[in-house]
């Protein structure tokens, strides 16, 4: 059995349908479903008997001694977090409470818990935590992609979170052993993200024939890699990786955002054309304050140590992305009705105020 947290959500779901395609241990899953945990998201494994959901908070420390005590697993793969940049802007709170309260909460547990296993089971335990390349903040353009040593420099309220958390996570293995890794992963895209991400949110309004709102000039840089190549890379991790250590996983793939958006258009225009081509809805909208410039990462290591590489680049996976979307108008009507319209005109509707 593996414990994974936040596995209702976009990186969550897709790793629990790859982790149960290829791997013979069970799964329980632990999400509160916040507005981005969505039950529709594990109909792949729904049926698979070795899956099994316990909704809850990962602050809750009777549940998850509870559930370690109940189903011992042999790894935690922690993904559970508030995920997205502009919602940490509007409203920083939740993100101190998830991403670091709530980090602190799953290693305290862990620890108790593994103080109860024998020195076998202790050593070969894994805690895996999943975070993010904006830890290393904004690259100069044309610097080097960032290493496994490059200075923690987070400028927003997401990055400075999940910086903090993978702290902790290191301090725990450093001070009471914990055997833990830490991943540092660029941005993800593929089926199930919810639409308030760049590639979800440029299909979906594509699709609608609503503006596609790109912010500032349009030329920040990231580096995208395809959800299952993200998959693979953390089952590799945790077969091969080393205890204490951390791993870069990108797709070596840095896209300027206006290029991002038009490849959409120009997906949609052949696989869904309209009557004038998808780029006329780009709109330049007011920027994202502290945007950062570029995330690039270096993934040497974990290819030299695993083997690892993506299977992916990424015009096959956003072909395959835009694709998922156009098959699935259910999940989308469902994803976004009520509190979406809210975060909607929350984020767009008020940029020309700040
Ligand atoms: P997501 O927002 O789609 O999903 C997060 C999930 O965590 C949701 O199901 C939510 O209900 C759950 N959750 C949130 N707070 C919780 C809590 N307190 N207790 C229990 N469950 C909780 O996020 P995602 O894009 O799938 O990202 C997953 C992880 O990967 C995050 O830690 C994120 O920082 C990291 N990451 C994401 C990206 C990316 O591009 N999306 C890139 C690198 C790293
Ligand atoms: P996002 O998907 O929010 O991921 P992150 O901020 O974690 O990198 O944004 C990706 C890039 O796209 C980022 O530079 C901000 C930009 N962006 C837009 O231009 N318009 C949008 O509507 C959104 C959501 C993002």
């Amino acid at each position: 059995m593996i414990l994974v947290t936040g596995g209702a959500g976009f990186i969550g779901s897709n790793f629990i349908a790859e982790w149960l395609g290829h791997e013979k241990s069970a799964v329980i899953n632990l999400d509160n479903l916040t507005y981005a945990g969505n039950q529709d998201n594990l109909k792949p494994v729904a049926n698979d008997a070795r899956y099994v959901f316990a909704q809850g908070d990962i602050n809750d420390r009777a549940l998850i001694d509870l559930l370690l005590r109940q189903h011992k697993p042999h790894a935690i793969v922690h993904f559970a977090a508030e995920s997205h940049v502009d919602r940490s802007i509007h409203g920083p709170d939740e993100f101190v409470q998830s991403n670091i309260v709530g980090t602190f909460n799953l290693l305290e547990a862990t620890r108790a818990y593994l103080q109860e296993q024998s020195a076998a089971e202790r050593a070969s335990f894994r805690f895996l935590h999943v975070s993010t390349d904006e830890v290393y903040g904004s690259l100069p353009a044309g610097a080097p992609a960032a290493t496994e040593s490059t200075p923690y420099d987070p400028q927003s309220p997401y990055s400075a979170s999940k910086a903090a958390a993978d702290h902790l996570v290191r301090a725990y293995a450093n001070t009471y052993r914990l055997p833990a890794i830490v991943t540092n992963c660029s941005n993800n895209y593929g089926p199930r993200q919810f639409p308030e991400k760049l590639i979800p949110l440029t299909i979906v309004n594509a699709c609608a024939g609503k503006h596609l709102p790109v912010y500032g000039d349009g030329l920040n840089v990231r580096d995208w890699l395809y959800v299952t190549d993200h998959c693979t890379a953390l089952r590799l991790v945790l077969s091969k990786g080393r205890v204490g250590d951390t791993y870069n996983i990108g797709g070596n793939a840095e896209k300027t955002n206006i290029e991002v958006v038009r490849t959409i258009c120009s997906i949609l225009d052949e696989l869904k054309p309209a009557s004038e081509p998808h780029e006329r809805l780009i709109e330049f909208v007011p920027d994202r304050p502290g945007h950062d410039r570029r995330y690039a990462l270096d993934c040497t290591k974990l290819t030299a140590e695993t083997g690892w590489r993506p299977a992916e680049n990424f015009a096959s996976g956003l072909r395959k992305t835009v694709q998922w979307y156009l098959d699935h108008p259910d999940w989308i009507a469902r994803v976004v009705s009520g509190d979406y319209k809210k975060w909607i005109t929350t984020n767009y509707e008020a940029r020309d105020k700040q």
